[in-house]
């Protein structure tokens, strides 16, 4: 057995008070990511998106997050693919993001929606070329492959169809999601594991923020 048990930092950088918060959780997350883009963090608009199938089976992995405003959290991938057929099936996902060298955690739940097809074209085409070739190399996404080499064949033969500048349609099975957030948790560590969080929870009416502190 690989034994941890005796590994653990002291969670001292900062506190989090009532105070501090923005009333808005969006402008608190983009300071935070700001803090943590200024501060060199290597991607730290990377996330944990999890999802879940009809039958209840999560599903978890690391995707980008390439926009964050009022219309949501914006992050690119193939509809076919694992993550894609759970939010086909259950269009709702929760998404983490983790700042270790800050001892901060956000999460963000909310329904999935697919972003407008001229915003998709868009990202699509200021891809480098060899991602926009890799999207549609890679299909359906997370499906088996014989060998690396049948996936480096299948990328040259891309490659051939649109060679030199040729312009490379984005696949209809490729573009963007959106999570409207309903609900945001901003953690921050803490001595003694007696951490700070709270939970920004969508209101019904007026459009405004109910703002809790939870329990470490
Ligand atoms: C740092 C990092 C960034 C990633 N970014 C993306 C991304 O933006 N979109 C994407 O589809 N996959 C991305 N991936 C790959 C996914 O984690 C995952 O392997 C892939 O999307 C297939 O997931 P699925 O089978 O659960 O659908 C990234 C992986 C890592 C480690």
């Amino acid at each position: 057995m690989t034994d941890l048990t005796g590994l653990r930092l002291s969670y001292t950088r900062a506190a989090l008070r009532r105070t501090d918060l923005n009333p808005s959780p969006l402008p608190q997350f983009q300071a935070w990511l700001q803090e943590a883009l200024d501060a060199g963090l290597r991607e730290p608009y990377a996330l944990s998106l999890a999802t879940a199938d009809a039958a209840g089976r999560p599903s978890v992995r690391t995707v980008l997050l390439r926009g964050a405003g009022e219309e949501g959290l914006t992050f690119y991938t193939n509809f076919e693919s694992h993550k894609g057929r759970d939010l086909g099936a259950n269009p709702q996902a929760e998404l983490l993001f983790h700042w270790a060298e800050h001892e901060r955690q956000v999460r963000a739940y909310g329904p999935v929606t697919r972003v407008p097809d001229s915003e998709a074209d868009a990202y699509f085409h200021a891809r480098p070329r060899e991602s926009q070739l890799a999207a549609h190399a890679s299909a359906p996404q997370s499906a088996p492959v014989a060998s690396r080499e049948a996936l480096d064949a299948t990328f040259a033969a891309l490659h051939a169809r649109y060679p030199g500048a040729a312009p490379v349609p984005r696949p209809a099975f490729w573009g963007g999601l959106r999570v409207q957030v309903q609900e945001w948790e901003f953690w921050q560590g803490r001595a003694n594991r007696l951490h700070d969080r709270f939970r920004y929870a969508r209101q019904a009416e007026g459009g405004g923020w109910a703002i809790t502190r939870l329990l470490p």
